[in-house]
């Protein structure tokens, strides 16, 4: 299986390896079929910007450093209630948030490192919760790997998942942390930590975050962690970057948004390239990244032309120059 992009899309080649859900969750594209160019101008017109596929190069690829789709959809509907239940001032389903935390601390726990599925692979109206999902998946991964106990971690997730909860609260924007934290502290199931991850995910150890431009050592760690990984999805998914390019972005903010320590620990514990990406080496040979073992920065890959795997951690000299997309199809 592998992702690409829907412009890379060929459906003499190309079969979709995963559902497409509309908007309601129901599947609109099934799995193991080609997708006929009217459904692919259908998937266009909704924005939906990449396609899980298998082809003749894909072989062999599993992605299982992702979250499968539907435990993936379990959670935005949950998301998704949540944020209508405050909406209209109806209590939070508290009962399926808790649930839904044991299930993401677990769906983490069982995995060496986790790719993310890209929010703009759903219908949009889903993608706000989708975010809020990808960050708590992203948080528990760098969680787990500060030591945080496994009480202290499901704290974290609730926090994660609700980071934008204020966003359902306030019309503006800039107040959704402060709206967010006082909404969550009230709620009895809830910890004051949890509520201090939606309170301080946009302050910057510098001193120029919001709300209140706490500096280093004022800011809790959990919210810095909810921070980075906010920052990193929000690059991926809204601005569509690809992985390695939003890694790099992210080494710039270390010292001034986030403190070197966690920026370092983000760097080796998050996939640069995620399986199934096509790549130009400096040898100016294309290859498959296959999979992700021990070092993240340096996955497997298969040449193309010969179908030789290796590692690229056995092999310094070898470098990833470039992504390779290969557009297909023609949008208008
Ligand atoms: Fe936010
Ligand atoms: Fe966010």
């Amino acid at each position: 299986m592998r992702l690409i992009s829907v412009e890379e899309y060929n459906d003499k080649t190309m079969q979709l390896a995963r559902p497409i859900y509309d908007k309601h969750k129901r599947v609109l594209l099934a799995a193991g079929r080609a997708i006929h160019p009217t459904y692919l101008k259908k998937l266009i017109a909704m924005d939906i910007r990449y396609l899980f596929i298998e082809d003749s190069i894909s072989f062999g690829i599993s992605m299982e450093e992702m979250v499968d789709v539907p435990t993936w959809m379990d959670a935005i509907e949950t998301l998704q209630m949540s944020f209508k239940a405050i909406a209209n001032k109806e209590e939070l389903p508290i009962r399926q948030l808790q649930k839904l935390v044991i299930t993401l601390v677990n769906e983490v726990g069982k995995r060496k490192a986790i790719c993310l599925i890209p929010t703009s692979s759903i219908a949009e109206e889903l993608r706000e919760y989708a975010h809020a999902v990808n960050v708590t998946l992203l948080s528990l991964q760098i969680g787990r790997k500060l030591g945080i106990s496994q009480m202290q971690l499901k704290d974290l997730a609730m926090g994660a998942l609700l980071h934008d909860i204020g966003k359902a609260l306030t019309h503006r924007v800039e107040d959704h942390m402060v709206v967010g934290f006082e909404y969550l502290r009230k709620v009895r199931e809830i910890s004051l930590l949890a509520a201090h991850v939606a309170y301080g995910h946009h302050e910057t150890i510098d001193g120029n975050g919001k709300p209140r431009g706490m500096k280093e050592g004022e800011i809790h760690e959990f919210a810095q962690v909810c921070g980075i990984a906010n920052l990193y999805e929000n690059m991926l998914s809204k601005e569509g970057l690809p992985p390695h390019e939003v890694m790099e972005y992210i080494m710039t903010k270390s010292g001034t948004m986030f403190t070197t320590d966690l920026v370092k620990l983000f760097v080796q514990e998050v996939p640069h390239y995620i399986p199934g990406t096509k790549v130009l080496l400096n040898n100016n040979r294309k290859a498959i990244v296959t999979k992700i073992i021990g070092n993240l920065q340096r996955p497997y890959i298969r040449y193309l032309d010969n179908g030789e795997e290796l590692s690229l951690a056995d092999h310094y000299t070898l470098l990833i120059k470039e992504m390779v997309i290969d557009e297909v199809t023609s949008i208008n």
